[in-house]
């Protein structure tokens, strides 16, 4: 049992629930996932073998006054003690807790300058360092210092986080990064951005600013956007006679099966033709999403609230995904999330990945094995086209924050247009103003912008997280727990979307409906691939 100081602090930040309890549930889902974890990949990137997210590796900023920082280290080592295996996700939080508790206990005086805390994405360490950089340049613009706080790997997990200390009513953090899909969840605790970005948000794309937008107010501004991409090696297409990377899913199976045969044949046993995200986690659902959508299987829940999942599309789709694994992809690949496949890949031991834009900083980075030797396309499509997951990342400010003037100073700072370009110059991260993609300084060290810059006008599905609301978070997870059930083999794919579909009905109250005609805006296979 932990008591003295540490359970101390922690249990003066939430007063309703323990921070204990909910390290605890974190842990337990830990536990869940670990038999999987241990057939992942292990790589430079990301969550790996050690089991402590690589990016925490790094983080030794918080500087506190010396006592209270001992008796913290200790009590944090005794919770430990008590959770082998476990302590990846309980340092995080910890320190988060006890940031902010600092941040309480420090009672800034007038003549202090004003310190912000920001909580979001936080990728790896190379993202830090120049998530840093941008934050000391906003404070030699304005004087107002930026506290940046961990988060974890996982998107479900960053989401428990969140709802944790937003539940508590604390002041800080005062800004919060929130994915595409939260703003729905997270609504009541944030300010309406409206009446202070009117002319920002004009400027941005509009159906990516509209995801951000909850009964039309503002819930948070987009600072990144995001969106499925197919990653091919240039070098293996030629070597196997390939001019142009797959158009449609038939073709990517067929390439990557003789790709993976002829290179496991010249000695490359641990090579693989397609890597992708499996994991139960949110990242399957936009994976899952493009892969039905673009055979016409509807987008789970439509605009007009019809559920519309268990359709003979979206089954075969699912179904062939489920032929993937352990065939063209890694048996492993069910428990893989972002990091996951991006070490294989790194590594040159894929054909094909499918993953999110700035996977391109790390897979042309000096040293790289595949440097030079890839580029992007868009997915592969089926019957009803190509479609891509809409992705991408928001700014909110906290209603409890004691610096809002401060708080909305650094979001229009983080989201100006010359703070955007050099965002993505150094990390690929795609902009979200359109006008950003003519730009010679953004083309030139990302070359297949032009793709992103389509897809976000015409090539996009969302997740339903507009029409789940606050449920989106039960509805991703029952689409999650279904997909993964059929691509482990636990469940035959009809059994799983009957399943699904009487869940979705219990969460939401929606009707069954027929998948619209169209993924809203796919687009069509007759364009020839770039
Ligand atoms: C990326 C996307 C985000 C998505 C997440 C899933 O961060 O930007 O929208 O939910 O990946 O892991």
């Amino acid at each position: 049992m932990l008591g003295g100081p540490l359970h101390d602090l922690l249990a003066g930040v939430n007063s309703e629930r323990s921070p204990l309890d909910f390290i605890a549930a974190l842990v337990r889902d830990r536990r869940d996932a670990i038999a999987v974890e241990k057939q992942k990949p292990s790589g430079p990137y990301g969550a790996d073998a050690g089991g402590y997210p690589r990016s925490f590796r790094h983080r030794t900023s918080f500087e506190k006054p010396m006592k209270v920082q001992r008796a913290v280290a200790q009590g944090i080592r005794g919770l430990s003690a008590g959770w082998s295996n476990s302590c990846w996700i309980i340092g995080p939080v910890c320190i988060v807790l006890l940031s902010l508790f600092l941040e309480g206990c420090s009672g800034s005086s007038v003549h202090e300058p004003v310190t912000l805390t920001l909580l979001e994405e936080w990728s790896n360490k190379r993202f830090g360092d120049e998530r840093q950089q941008e934050l000391q340049q906003f404070t030699r613009e304005t004087g107002i210092r930026v506290r940046l706080l961990p988060s974890p790997d996982s998107a479900r997990q960053r989401l428990a986080l969140w709802k944790e200390l937003l539940g508590t009513g604390a002041s800080g953090p005062d800004v919060y990064g929130i994915d595409v899909i939260w703003p729905g969840i997270l609504n009541k605790y944030f300010i309406d951005l409206e009446p202070y970005f009117a002319n920002e948000i004009s400027l941005q794309f509009p159906e990516i600013a509209a995801s951000y937008t909850v009964d039309k107010k503002r819930v948070a501004i987009p600072y990144r956007a995001d969106v499925g991409l197919l990653f091919y090696r240039t070098d293996l297409l030629r070597e196997y006679g390939y001019r142009e990377p797959p158009r449609t899913w038939d073709e990517l199976e067929t390439m990557a099966a003789r790709i993976q045969a002829g290179e496991r044949a010249k000695g490359e046993k641990q090579f693989w033709g397609f890597v992708w995200q499996g994991a139960a986690d949110e990242v399957l659902t936009c994976d899952a999403l493009e892969w039905q959508a673009a055979e016409g299987g509807g987008r789970i829940i439509e605009e007009n609230h019809a559920i519309s999942v268990n359709n003979p599309q979206a089954i075969r789709a699912w179904r062939r995904a489920a032929h993937w694994v352990g065939s063209i992809s890694p048996p492993g690949v069910v428990g893989y999330r972002e990091w996951d496949s991006l070490n294989v890949w790194v590594a040159g031991d894929a054909a094909f990945m499918r993953h999110w834009p700035s996977a391109f900083v790390d897979s042309q980075a000096a040293g790289s094995p595949i440097r030079n030797n890839f580029d992007v396309a868009m997915l592969p499509g089926g019957k009803a086209g190509r479609v891509e997951t809409l992705g991408g990342w928001g700014l909110a400010v906290s209603r409890f924050s004691g610096h809002p003037h401060e708080a909305l100073e650094l979001v229009r700072y983080l989201i100006r247009r010359d703070v955007q370009v050099k965002r993505s110059q150094v990390l690929s991260q795609p902009p979200t103003l359109p006008e950003l993609y003519n730009l010679p300084e953004v083309l030139e060290p990302n070359p297949r912008f032009d793709l992103l810059s389509r897809a976000f006008r015409t090539g996009t599905v969302s997740r339903p997280s507009n029409v789940s609301g606050e449920k989106y978070q039960d509805v991703s997870d029952a689409y999650i727990q279904a997909v993964h059930s059929v691509l482990t083999g636990d469940k035959s794919a009809p059994e799983a979307a009957a399943a699904l579909e009487n869940e979705l009905v219990r969460i939401t109250g929606f009707k069954t409906g027929p998948p619209s005609g169209k993924s809203a805006h796919s687009e069509q296979i007759s364009e020839p691939a770039r």
